[in-house]
């Protein structure tokens, strides 16, 4: 039944452009909030597992290990549906210090064949102030087991040499709103963002974001997303030479940088989807090799047998975005209960 009323849904939503009908999807979680969650768990079958055994990830406990990745909520306005929905947490955002809106439009395209997503949305969002009151009142009404990561970004307009600033600016109002932080210099989306990441670049925005945090009544965990194309060497010396200095894992990984032929236009931007798989698994593999922190898996995870195998790759928690598209309101309850199934057999 879940099956075919998802069926004729994806059918329906295929045929808009993407993003309005991303903007339809955020209307309709919003419309089964109001409806305190009935329908988002009749369709995506929440009720029906059991909450896994709680795991201590970066010293917070999550009670699944799945989440849903930054972009999809950018602006913090479906929060309160996602556990109906079999999250056990969420990462909103990116969140830039000031509102801004993104490139134009059309900038979020399907490649239902391959099951790719190709984006340059540039980081439109609502700007951190409003964001933060928006997670403020979310929180009072998530149950007390959901986590919820903010991600951080500089703004399009902000020059490079003064990115550490806009990161500070863009957590300072999360202060005890955010379960961890993440400090994003990942997306191909944002002019010159990816050249920060080098040591001499992300020095400067750790320590910035530290300092700040360790003035908190309870500072939360520092996360650093990074590329899918930041491998080996440079890889692990981004991990050693920043994991001293206060962080307290990784997001691996973001989309893969590429272009797009649309209207006769060859456009630049990012891809997600199972084009990463491979990808974002060997991320996992040589960052576990080297780091002594947390890691969060994402991109391109399509299967129950592929989320196993990023736990059993080193993966503490999974989040994905691409393939909930693709596979529907069922994908995170149906991953959550398998890995705690075959935990004990796959997963180890
Ligand atoms: C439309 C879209 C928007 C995204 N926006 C963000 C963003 O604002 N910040 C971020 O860190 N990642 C963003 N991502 C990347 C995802 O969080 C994720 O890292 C990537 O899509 C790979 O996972 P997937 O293959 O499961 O989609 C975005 C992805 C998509 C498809």
């Amino acid at each position: 039944m879940r099956f075919w009323v998802w069926k004729i849904i994806k059918w329906f939503l295929f045929k808009l452009n993407a993003e309005s009908a991303h903007q339809l999807s955020v209307a309709f979680i919003r419309i089964g909030i109001l409806m305190k969650g009935v329908p988002l768990r009749l369709i995506s079958g929440a009720s029906q597992i059991r909450e896994e055994e709680r795991s201590q990830v970066f010293g917070i406990s999550f009670a699944t290990r799945i989440g849903l990745a930054a972009g999809f909520d950018k602006n913090c306005e479906i929060l309160e549906g996602l556990p109906a929905l079999g999250f056990g947490f969420a990462e909103i955002g990116t969140v830039t210090p000031r509102p801004q809106s993104g490139n134009n439009r059309p900038r979020l395209f399907r490649d239902p064949d391959k099951e790719l997503l190709f984006n340059r949305m540039g980081f439109n969002n609502l700007g951190a102030s409003l964001i933060s009151e928006r997670l403020y009142s979310a929180k009072k009404k998530l149950p007390e087991y959901f986590r919820v990561g903010v991600n951080l970004g500089k703004n399009r307009d902000t020059q490079l040499e003064n990115a550490s600033r806009d990161y500070i600016k863009a957590a300072q109002p999360f202060e005890g709103l955010a379960d961890y932080l993440v400090i994003n210099v990942s997306s191909p989306n944002t002019p010159g963002l990816r050249s920060l990441q080098t040591v001499e670049a992300l020095k400067p925005i750790v320590s910035g974001v530290v300092d700040l945090i360790s003035g908190w009544r309870k500072p939360p965990p520092l996360l650093l997303k990074l590329a899918p194309e930041v491998a080996g060497e440079e890889l692990s010396l981004l991990i050693q030479s920043l994991e001293p200095c206060g962080v307290e894992g990784w997001v691996l990984t973001n989309t893969l940088s590429g272009t797009f032929n649309f209207a006769s236009e060859s456009i630049s931007g990012g891809w997600s989807g199972k084009l990463l798989s491979d990808l974002a698994r060997q991320r996992l593999i040589e960052a576990r090799r080297v780091s002594q922190k947390s890691i969060i898996s994402v991109g391109g995870i399509f299967s129950c047998e592929e989320a196993c195998a990023r736990i059993s790759a080193g993966a503490d928690l999974l989040q994905f975005y691409t393939s909930w598209i693709y596979r529907g309101p069922g994908f995170p309850v149906d991953l959550a209960a398998s890995i705690q199934n075959r935990k004990s057999k796959v997963c180890q």
